[in-house]
């Protein structure tokens, strides 16, 4: 018997306000049309006034808990990702963990940008396969609305509110590849590139910053490091390409999404496309990704899922589970 750590419930939350991108011409030199051709976004929602990410990641982590049929102590830890948390510190995951009513075990944050959610997912299935953790929420949640520069019509049009959660579970598994849970996961790094997509501010530099990219650099890193970290886990697990039922891919840009099937030779069918709806999201784009192609009827018992995402460090990685 092998310990596998399997997804047994999964939620999202939106906030309210829905934002079209006809609203934007109002305010910059850009279009609808430019918006869809270029990123395949038609619209995000955005936090209200004083909603804040641990709000939105406890709404998701609710309805993961109840997708699951547990409740908030029976939850060993909290992972949450995020790059946009309500206070410098404590974490967001603490915020969740009171919200929830959980006055046992332990939550924190990590911060990987919009790769954040595969890292909390393979940190989180390291906790259960070493034995620290039963059951983890895994949470991917933003606010990337607060750090936008409005007047940057390069940047502001592409990001959008939200949050995903799952609870992960410890089950016994046989061993091989038709196991339940996660198979493998691969996390890289490379801060040479940290100039590529950044907040100009922080803590340590005294004001919040706005989020700065140079987003054709990024898109061309984008397609070759995404496809070739999936490739790298499917290959860990005894898989390849064809056997995958499901790609669930950050959600950036739709011709990210293509050029990263194509380039594992994948048709668009076995693809789950949140971005026309939410924007890039973030850490929050995977597990909201996940939850929808659950509510769609797309991603069922036993499909074999890769989920995969890159963004600011560099920092990208993938994560290979049967559903
Ligand atoms: O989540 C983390 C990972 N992030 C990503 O994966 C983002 C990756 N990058 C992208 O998705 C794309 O590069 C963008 C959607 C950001 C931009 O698409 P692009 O095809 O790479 O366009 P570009 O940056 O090369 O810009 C083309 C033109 C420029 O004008 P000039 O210099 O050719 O005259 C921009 O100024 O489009 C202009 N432009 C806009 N025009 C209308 C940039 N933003 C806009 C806009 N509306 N909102």
């Amino acid at each position: 018997m092998t310990r596998r750590a399997v997804i047994t419930g999964v939620g999202h939350y939106l906030p309210e306000r829905v934002v079209e991108n006809a609203e934007f011409e109002a305010s910059l030199e850009t279009s609808d049309e430019w918006i869809r051709s270029r990123s395949g976004i038609e619209r995000r929602h955005f936090a209200a006034e004083g909603e804040t990410t641990s709000d939105l990641a406890t709404h998701a982590a609710k309805a993961a808990l109840a997708d699951a049929g547990c409740e908030a102590n029976d939850i060993d830890a909290i992972v949450l990702a995020t790059s946009t948390a309500d206070l410098t510190f404590p974490s967001a995951a603490t915020m969740v963990q009171a919200a929830l009513g959980m006055t046992r075990g332990f939550a924190f944050d990590v911060q990987a940008v919009c790769a954040g959610f595969v890292f909390a997912l393979s940190n989180a299935n390291a906790l259960i396969l070493s034995g620290q953790a039963k059951r983890v929420l895994v949470i991917g949640a933003e606010t990337f609305s607060r750090i936008m520069d409005w007047s940057d019509r390069s940047t502001c049009v592409l990001f959008g509110d939200g949050a995903g959660a799952v609870v992960l579970e410890a089950q016994e598994g046989q061993g091989d590849s038709d196991d339940r849970g996660i198979l493998s996961t691969d996390l890289n790094s490379d801060g040479r590139y940290k100039d590529l997509l950044y907040v100009d501010g922080g803590v340590s530099t005294q004001n919040t910053g706005f989020l700065r990219m140079q987003g054709n650099q990024v898109f061309r890193h984008a397609v070759e490091k995404l496809a070739s970290t999936a490739n790298t886990a499917l290959d860990r697990a005894g898989l390849t390409a064809p056997e995958v039922d499901w790609i669930v891919p950050h959600q950036a840009n739709i011709r990210i999404i293509q050029g990263t099937a194509k380039k594992m030779g994948l048709s668009m069918d076995k693809v789950v496309v949140t971005v026309q709806d939410h924007g890039n999201t973030s850490a929050a784009s995977i597990p909201l990704a996940l939850s929808i192609g659950k509510q769609r009827g797309q991603i069922k018992r036993g499909d074999l899922i890769v989920a995969e995402a890159i963004g600011g460090g560099l920092a990208w990685g993938s994560v290979v589970l049967r559903w």
